[in-house]
């Protein structure tokens, strides 16, 4: 049958079947070497896009910006203080609004509940760019780049550190179920996905032949893993106040050289970014001061090892950005 997602929102990858996002991997791969070989051919040529933050960004805003203009395309940035969308203007009015000037809007909020506002109301395709629930255009990314290092996602083991009901934690684990993947969720009780979302994964995973399994044990789900990833233990828009609690129930789940070990010898080191592997940063800092941590969800030294592919993943936001782009809104 004829695949086409000419017209697609992306709200998360719940929505697209395994073949879509084979479909959307394989064209980022296209276009990653269509650019490299410096013929890429434009297809949102005379599009307009909107690229509306609530939140900050430096890879998202980034990778739209420049994957919309490759293919031909304008855009316009609206930051967090940029629209009055919210302040003095309802989500909805603000689709309504949007809907009629651009031919595509990304969106990068608080809550999933505005996406899905937007994709009611704006008429256009609406693509998650992350809100507090899913990140879908970073798991993209982050296939592609297993396919890459790997070869295919079928079967590895993927374990995710850490703060696993956030975004990240949700968007890998739905992407795990779709692929086939094994998918591990290490940390305390408290931070795995609500059961709900897990119940929808386990039944895809029926599906497809995915695992997804939970535990508090950091070294035994390390074991044999394909790919260790994690994230910032405190998302956007969290409260400061977590950060203490965070970093004491967290902690035995920072990443480092000792569980690296456990893993498969070729185990991809993988986060989204940005990342608190040293003291370079002003949280950095600060939480150094307050609780006397020099690295928190991975050590400077697993980041910076022959392991680590996450420069490789922020580059594929690009690539793998471009491809939903180009399939859903492309000429
Ligand atoms: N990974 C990611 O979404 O990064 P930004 O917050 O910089 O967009
Ligand atoms: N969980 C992180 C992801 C950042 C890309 C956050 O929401 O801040």
């Amino acid at each position: 049958m004829a695949l086409n997602l000419r017209g697609r929102s992306l709200r998360t990858l719940l929505d697209f079947s395994p073949r879509e996002i084979r479909y959307l991997l394989d064209l980022a791969r296209d276009l990653k070497r269509a650019k490299y070989a410096g013929n890429e051919i434009p297809k949102l040529t005379g599009k307009n896009i909107c690229l509306l933050f609530q939140k900050d960004s430096t890879r998202t805003r980034c990778a739209f910006e420049v994957a919309a203009l490759d293919q031909g395309a304008r855009v316009t940035y609206l930051g967090p203080s940029g629209s009055q969308m919210g302040k003095k203007e309802s989500v909805e009015d603000t689709a309504k609004v949007l809907g009629r000037m651009y031919d595509g809007i990304e969106f990068r909020g608080y809550k999933q509940e505005d996406v899905e506002i937007l994709i009611e109301h704006a008429g256009v395709p609406v693509f998650n760019g992350l809100t507090d629930k899913y990140h879908p255009t970073q798991i993209l990314a982050d296939f592609m780049t297993i396919i890459e290092e790997r070869g295919e996602l079928k079967g590895k083991k993927l374990v995710f550190f850490g703060d696993a009901k956030n975004n990240m934690g949700n968007s890998l684990m739905i992407g795990a179920a779709k692929m086939g993947m094994h998918f591990v969720a290490a940390a305390p009780k408290k931070y795995w996905p609500e059961d709900a979302l897990v119940k929808e994964c386990q039944a895809i995973a029926k599906e497809t032949g995915a695992k997804i399994e939970f535990t508090e044990d950091a070294k035994l789900a390390a074991k044999d893993a394909d790919v260790l990833y994690t994230d910032v233990w405190v998302s956007m828009g969290e409260p400061a106040e977590v950060w203490e609690s965070r970093v004491k129930e967290l902690k035995p789940y920072q990443i480092n050289s000792e569980l690296l070990k456990l893993a498969k010898s070729n185990a991809l080191f993988m986060h989204c970014l940005p990342a608190f592997h040293d003291l370079n940063t002003e949280v950095g800092k600060d939480i150094f001061d307050k609780f006397g941590l020099k690295e928190m969800e991975v050590t400077d030294e697993v980041f910076r090892s022959k392991n680590s592919v996450v420069f490789e993943e922020a580059e594929n936001r690009v690539h793998s950005i471009k491809a939903v782009m180009v399939a859903m809104i492309g000429n």
